[in-house]
C-alpha cells in the first residue's frame, strides 16, 4: 500500500489537535484512499521529534530540544507538510520558510497560519505551480466554515459579485455581548480571555487584521486577485463605546465587524469595519462566537453559511479535510 508521510510544523493547540485527529483517522484514510498515512515528524519553535516509520500518540509527549526547522522536517521524508505555527502577516515568518522548503521540493503543503500566505501568497502559488505541488489553505480562511470550498468548488462557474464575511469569533462575541447584555468592552474582553478564546494580546483580532487577512486570502487564492494587505481599509471594534451601543440599540440595528469584498470596474476591493445591520438581516443573527459568510453571485443568487466548531479541533479538522483532498487526488492520479 502507498504511504503518505505527514509532518507538522507548529505543535501548539492546532498542531497537537491535527496530530490526534490524524492518528485517529488512519483506518479511514486506508479505507477511502488506499493510503497508509504516517505522521513522521512534528516540531515547535525549539524542539520536535521524528520517526520515518511513523509516530504514535505516546511518542508526542516528549520532544527533543534542537529538533526544529524546515530542514529537520524535510529530512524526515515527509511528503506533506501541515503548517500550524504563529501568524505574522508583516514578515510571513516562521511559516514561510517551512512552506517554501516543502513546495520547492515538490512536496504538498496544507497551511493553517495566515502570515506566509498573506505576505507571499503569489510567490507560494507560483512555486507550487512550478513544482507540481499542492497548496491548500482551508484552515487559514475560516477553518470549519467552508469559505474557500464554496468559492473554489460549490459556486464554480458563477461570477462572484460581492462577499460579506463575519469571520472573527472574538470580535463577534464582543459585539454580541455588548449589544445583547450591555456588557462593557473591557468586561466582555476580560471574559473572553478568561474563557480562553481571546488572545492575551487581542489587537490582531480586535483591530480587524484577522478578518482582513482572511478576506485577502479568499480574494487572492479563490478569486485570483492580487491584493496586498495595505490595499485593504481596516477598522476594528476597539473604539466602540457604550453610547454607540445605545444608539444602535435604539435604531434597531446590530453592529457587526464585516469584511466586505466588491468590484469596482472589474477590480476587487476589500474593506473591514463595523457595519450597522438591520435586525432582519440574516448576518445580524450571527451570535456569540459564530462566524458567517454571504456570497452574492450572478447565477446562483445569494449563498449564506453560518458555523462555529469547537477549537482547536475544528481548525485541525479543516486541515485534515485538505489532506484528504490531497489523498484523493493522488488516488485519482494513479488509477
Ligand atoms: N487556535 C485556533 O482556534 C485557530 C483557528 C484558526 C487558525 N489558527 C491559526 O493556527 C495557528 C496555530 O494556532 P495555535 O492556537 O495552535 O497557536 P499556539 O498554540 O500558540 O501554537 C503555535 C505553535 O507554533 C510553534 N512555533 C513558533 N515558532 C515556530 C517555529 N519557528 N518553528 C516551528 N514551530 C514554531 C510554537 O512552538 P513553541 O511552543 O515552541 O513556541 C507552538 O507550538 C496560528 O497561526 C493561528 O492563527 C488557530
Amino acid at each position: 500500500m502507498m504511504r503518505c508521510r505527514v509532518a507538522i510544523a507548529g505543535f501548539g493547540g492546532v498542531g497537537s489537535a491535527v496530530a490526534t485527529l490524524l492518528l485517529s483517522r488512519r483506518e479511514r484514510f486506508i479505507r477511502l484512499y488506499g493510503k497508509d498515512v504516517r505522521l513522521v515528524a512534528v516540531c515547535g519553535s525549539r524542539a520536535g521529534t521524528s520517526n520515518p516509520s511513523g509516530l504514535e500518540n505516546e511518542d508526542l509527549k516528549t520532544l527533543d530540544p534542537g529538533s526544529s526547522g524546515a530542514d529537520f522536517l524535510l529530512s524526515s521524508g515527509a511528503d506533506v507538510l501541515i503548517e500550524a505555527g504563529p501568524t505574522d502577516f508583516r514578515t510571513g515568518a516562521p511559516g514561510l520558510d517551512y512552506i517554501k522548503s516543502f513546495l520547492s521540493a515538490g512536496r504538498d503543503a496544507v497551511v493553517v497560519s495566515k502570515g506566509a500566505l498573506v505576505h507571499s501568497g503569489r510567490e507560494l502559488r507560483h512555486l507550487a505551480r512550478q513544482t507540481g505541488a499542492t497548496l491548500r489553505i482551508s484552515g487559514a480562511t475560516g477553518a470549519a466554515l467552508p469559505n474557500i470550498d464554496l468559492l473554489e468548488h460549490a459556486l464554480q462557474g458563477c461570477s462572484i459579485l460581492q462577499i460579506e464575511g463575519i469571520l472573527n469569533a472574538t470580535t463577534n462575541y464582543l459585539l454580541d455581548a455588548m449589544i445583547t447584555d450591555g456588557t462593557s468592552f473591557p468586561d466582555a474582553l476580560a471574559h473572553a480571555q478568561v474563557a480562553g478564546f481571546a488572545e492575551a494580546d487581542p489587537r490582531y483580532d480586535v483591530e480587524g487584521w484577522d478578518t482582513a487577512c482572511k478576506m485577502l486570502l479568499l480574494a487572492n487564492f479563490a478569486l485570483d486577485a492580487d491584493l496586498m494587505i495595505d490595499d485593504i481599509t481596516v477598522d476594528g471594534i476597539q473604539n466602540v463605546t457604550s453610547a454607540m451601543i445605545d444608539e444602535w440599540r435604539q435604531s434597531r440595528q446590530v453592529p457587526k465587524l464585516v469584511g466586505r469584498l466588491w468590484y469596482e470596474e472589474a477590480c476587487p476591493r476589500i474593506r473591514v469595519g463595523i457595519e450597522a445591520l438591520s435586525v432582519d438581516d440574516l448576518l445580524a443573527q450571527v451570535r456569540g462566537k459564530n462566524k458567517a459568510i454571504r456570497i452574492s453571485t450572478d447565477t446562483m443568487g445569494e449563498i449564506t453559511t453560518f458555523g462555529c466548531g469547537t477549537e482547536p479541533t475544528a481548525t485541525a479538522a479543516a486541515a485534515l479535510k485538505d489532506l484528504e483532498r490531497i489523498l484523493a487526488s493522488r488516488t485519482a492520479s494513479v488509477s
